[in-house]
């Protein structure tokens, strides 16, 4: 099938490459003329495993092209899937400004029937908009139809998470887009939700809040933890085993951070208010998450009597593992607040040292953990990259000034760094 991608970010790039990859022609898109250029040469500017790879692959063998005409993707395709950004305003609110803009260049680029497919993540009712900016902006008397299919990819397993979905959600209003998007998903014989597009809208909302929330409650539950002696990995092991419940999206840490969640809940309080209902119970799983990193600094704060002059060593700065995104990344906010308490920064993380002048002034980067531990006051992991899981912890020891852990993603067993003589804290875990 031709198809084309309008937006090559995360969700765009991975889910263009991978329809090349399933035998499409795919037309990819975006307005960064810098970002073609670099895509033409195969070169991918955030990292994703596989992903080069599979670009590289599907240029040479022609059938992944980028453009940054609009107008020449939709003559070339029957089915243009939206990818564009939907960053928050300051509100929480969506800015679908680029949604529309981009719906109006479809419009005006159509001569013949297109299927208009929403996949950027939007607040429900945002598909009738994109048909209402088609129909005013389209010539006359050419069909076209709009769709919803959300995208519930991971950063960091985005091709694996397409590939091998849990269920693709297709939100259609006609026959045509049934078929045309039935038929292109088919390979993937994944399970598949047809349904109307608003509710296709509200399952991606619903489904990210639902996974924010189970973190959020996790984490007030460790606070009990913490104060009652409990262990809290232990708690969600037990929960877990409950299949109504599941064991996945309950580990305690941090919080959570990306370019999704934190976004996309701030979206879902705003357009339930916006529709009339007051979505108090996502406004608490936002409030948990923020709390979660205020606690973490106050902990390490009273361990170490107070932070001034304290050299705090920080492990891991990306919102999570097998990925260079901070966008949102608890790292920030914990960073801030040490240095407001008058502690030095020291950190390491092995895909975001690039980054570090730019969004952690005043921090110092090292070349990896041990350059971290010498003549910290305090080691705190706030990543659990796969590397950090085993380390020379005697020799950790030896450089620190104090030998306190603290382990924001609960990565390290409790007894076997008490045992090696750290003064260990977990989230959720007893402080003994
Ligand atoms: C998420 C959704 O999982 C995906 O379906 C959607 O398409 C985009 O948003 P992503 O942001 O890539 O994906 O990361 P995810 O693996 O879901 O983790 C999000 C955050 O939650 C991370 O900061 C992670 O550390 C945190 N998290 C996750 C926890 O704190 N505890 C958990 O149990 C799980």
């Amino acid at each position: 099938m031709d198809i084309s991608i309008i937006g090559s970010g995360h969700v765009g790039l991975v889910s263009g490459a991978c329809f090349a990859d399933l035998g499409n022609r795919v037309v990819m898109v975006d307005n960064d003329s810098s970002k073609i250029t670099r895509l033409k040469r195969g070169q991918v500017w955030f990292y994703e495993p596989g992903l080069k790879e599979l670009v590289r692959r599907s240029l040479k063998e022609r059938r992944l092209s980028f453009t940054h005409s609009i107008a020449m993707a939709v003559r070339q395709s029957q089915v243009i899937f939206i990818c564009v950004g939907t960053p928050p305003l300051p509100n929480g609110e969506a800015d679908l400004s680029s949604v529309e803009h981009v719906s109006r260049e479809i419009a005006r680029s159509m001569s013949t029937y297109r299927l208009v497919v929403e996949k950027s993540t939007v607040p429900v009712q945002t598909g009738e908009w994109i048909k209402r900016t088609l129909q005013s902006s389209v010539r006359k008397n050419i069909p076209f139809d709009v769709a919803s299919n959300p995208e519930f990819l991971r950063e960091g397993s985005g091709i694996q998470d397409f590939l091998h979905p849990d269920r693709i959600v297709l939100g259609v209003e006609t026959q045509k887009a049934k078929e045309l998007l039935l038929a292109l998903y088919e390979p993937l014989n994944a399970p598949i939700i047809v349904t109307d597009v608003k509710s296709a809208e509200l399952i991606k909302h619903a489904s990210n809040s639902f996974l924010a929330l189970k973190i959020s409650f996790i984490n007030a539950v460790a606070r009990i933890c913490e104060l009652s002696g409990a262990d809290v990995v232990q708690v969600a092991e037990g929960m877990g085993m409950d299949k109504r419940i599941g064991r996945s999206f309950l580990n305690a840490g941090v919080g959570y951070g990306g370019s999704c969640f934190p976004k996309d809940v701030a979206a879902f309080i705003r357009i339930a208010e916006k529709l009339g209902y007051d979505f108090q119970l996502l406004k608490a799983v936002s409030q948990v998450n923020t709390d979660q990193r205020h606690h973490l600094v106050k902990r390490i704060a009273s361990s170490l009597w107070n932070l001034k002059g304290k050299t705090i060593g920080v492990l891991g700065l990306a919102f999570k593992p097998d990925t260079d995104d901070l966008r949102e990344a608890p790292s920030i906010e914990v960073i801030r607040l040490l240095q407001e308490a008058g502690a030095r920064v020291k950190v390491f993380d092995p895909e975001v040292m690039a980054q570090m002048d730019r969004s952690f002034p005043g921090v110092l980067g090292c070349r990896d953990v041990y350059e971290v531990a010498r003549g910290a006051d305090c080691l705190v992991l706030l990543t659990e990259w796969n590397e950090f899981k085993e380390l020379d912890f005697k020799r950790v020891k030896r450089l620190m000034r104090q030998p306190l852990v603290v382990d924001g993603r609960n990565l390290y067993e409790p007894q076997r760094l008490r045992k090696l003589g750290f003064h260990y804290l977990g989230v959720g875990r007893s402080d003994s």
